[in-house]
């Protein structure tokens, strides 16, 4: 095999239908695909990225038709929904059919379902016949891969059998996940398709706020308080007055560039959210070097996506500053 195994969406897809494990790329992150109905892709996928079977898979479809394949009792607030923001960075969770195996979602009675945005994504499922899983390519509590390049790097040796390069995602942060099958629509992971975007459509939302329950199904995503971080130390939000920080502490700014660290990368020198979230991930991947000590983020308004960068930097941080540099 070429190492790292680069494909393209024709041998990607035939490897797809096969029963292999394929990175991919789509507008948020790039996914870890296997076959949804095949238990045992999705069994290599949690094994690729020693995620644990608690954690449950996002079921990603080429068109709004395909919702039937994998879901029932579809309410109307998910074809509304749909209508609105698929292809897109929104996944909806609904009652499952039997087709898709309880390895998919964890044993829940829900599937989590996707139409990707990404023209590449939708050729790569529309060519493997099939609905795809696919949990972002990162190792389990990794920082998710917004390039071909950051996947090679985390999972190019552990038996996928392709990653097809697509580019730079555009969205960068992963898809807001809406649970419709309680009394409210529920947003589970905010992302790029806000609340109120949601509210837009149907209504009233509520926000689910995320709780650790080590060892159980998780109801909600992405719960655990220590998801997507770097290997060096990071740390959002001010500094307190009179921290000492270590030698090599580098700092990613979000517009203003004042304060007494200088900033190393700037999300957005404008203070623009959008071109912020998609540069997120790759500025924490560019910066987990050995060489740094200490990774600072600056403070970004908890409003529009950016509570979806608030909720991933949270989860990200140190709780407290007082290392013994
Ligand atoms: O943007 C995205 O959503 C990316 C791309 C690849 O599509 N995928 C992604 O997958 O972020 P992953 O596995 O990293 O996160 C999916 C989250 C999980 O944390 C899981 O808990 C939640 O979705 N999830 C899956 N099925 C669920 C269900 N039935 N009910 C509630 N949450 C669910
Ligand atoms: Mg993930």
């Amino acid at each position: 095999m070429k190492f790292p195994p680069w494909t393209n969406v024709d041998e990607a897809a035939r490897l797809l239908a096969e029963g292999q494990v394929v990175a991919i790329p789509t507008e948020t992150v790039y996914g870890l695909a296997g076959n949804a109905y095949d238990p045992k892709a999705l069994a290599q996928i949690f094994a690729i990225k020693e995620r644990p079977t608690f954690d449950p898979l996002i079921v990603h479809i080429c068109d709004i038709a395909q919702l039937n394949d994998v879901a029932k009792d579809i309410p109307e607030a998910a074809y509304k929904l749909a209508q609105s923001y698929w292809p897109g960075p929104m996944t909806l969770i609904l009652p499952k059919k039997d087709c898709i195996p309880d390895l998919c979602t964890s044993a829940l009675p829900t599937v989590a379902v996707r139409f990707p945005a990404h023209p590449m994504a939708q050729e790569i499922i529309r060519k493997a016949g099939v609905p795809l899983a696919a949990p972002s390519a990162n190792l389990f509590k990794h920082v998710s891969p917004t390039t071909a390049k950051h996947v090679a790097d985390q999972l190019a040796d552990r038996g996928l059998a392709g990653i097809v390069n697509g580019g730079s995602c555009d969205v960068g942060v992963e898809s807001s996940i809406i649970s419709l099958v309680g009394e409210i629509p529920t947003v589970l992971r905010p992302g790029a398709i806000t609340p109120e975007m949601v509210e837009r459509v149907l209504g009233k939302v509520a926000i689910k706020e995320s709780t650790s329950k080590p060892g159980q199904p998780m109801a909600a995503p992405g719960q655990m308080d220590t998801h997507y971080r770097p290997q060096v130390p990071l740390f959002y939000g001010k500094v307190p007055a009179g921290t000492s920080l270590p030698k090599n502490t580098v700092r990613i700014a979000f517009g203003n560039t004042d304060g007494p660290i200088p900033a190393t990368l700037n999300l957005s020198e404008k203070g623009d959210m959008l071109e912020a979230t998609a540069k997120l991930y790759a500025y924490m991947h560019d910066l987990d070097l050995p060489e740094y000590d200490l990774i600072l983020v600056d403070e970004i308004p908890n409003v529009g996506v950016g509570m979806a960068l608030n909720d991933r930097l949270k989860r990200a941080s140190l709780k407290t500053l007082n290392g013994d540099w």
